[in-house]
């Protein structure tokens, strides 16, 4: 376990059987359908790319970059697009792939945004969902785990950079941010 990691909260086994689980229930969903497969970087690539070799219908990829967070721990309230998808979403069915919900600001702006784009449908899939912070209205349609209100590094999820290559899911040492 890294030193800076309180305790491990999903390991990469743990990881791999959920989101099976969850590729399965959207490939029920999306069945006859050709999704558009939107991953939001840096923080869901590595969930994206185990989600979708689990998919299948056959979904396209795109990537979009977004920031409602600054280098630290907490929310600066501004999205910024900072790499928007190549893809026209108009007419498409899309699903958007994110690390974690937190506040639900980020997705509440996405799912907007792809809906005044013309999408034919937006729904959601998280790997994580930190229900309790939530202040916009705003829900997965499909989530492989909700957790409490911690800190959490790995598996795509970083801290300032660090941390995303952990093949686990873990709690971040308070100590860490309280520096
Ligand atoms: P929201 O817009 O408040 O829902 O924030 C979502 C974004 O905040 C996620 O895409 C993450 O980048 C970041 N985030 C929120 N909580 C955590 C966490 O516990 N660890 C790492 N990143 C987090
Ligand atoms: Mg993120």
């Amino acid at each position: 376990m890294d030193v800076d990691c309180e305790r491990v909260l999903f390991s990469a086994g743990q990881l791999h059987e959920r989101v099976r689980e969850v590729a399965g229930e959207v490939n029920r969903c999306y069945a006859g359908k050709r999704p558009l497969c939107v991953g939001i970087l840096k923080g869901s690539v590595i969930f994206c790319s185990d989600f979708i070799r689990c998919l299948s219908v056959p979904a396209e990829l795109d990537f979009m970059a977004v920031s409602s967070y600054g280098s630290g721990a907490v929310s600066s309230g501004k999205l910024k697009i900072k790499k928007d998808i190549d893809a026209d979403v108009k007419g498409r069915d899309v699903i958007i792939i994110e690390d974690i919900i937190d506040s639900g600001f980020t997705l509440s702006n996405l799912k907007a945004l792809f809906n005044e784009r013309g999408a034919s449908s937006v729904r959601i899939v998280t790997l994580l969902n930190k229900k309790s912070r939530r202040e916009y209205d705003i829900q997965p349609d499909f989530n492989c785990f909700d957790i409490e209100n911690e800190f959490v590094i790995g598996y795509g999820l970083d801290y300032n950079e660090k941390y995303r290559s952990l093949p686990y899911i873990g709690v971040l040492k308070s100590e860490v941010y309280k520096k």
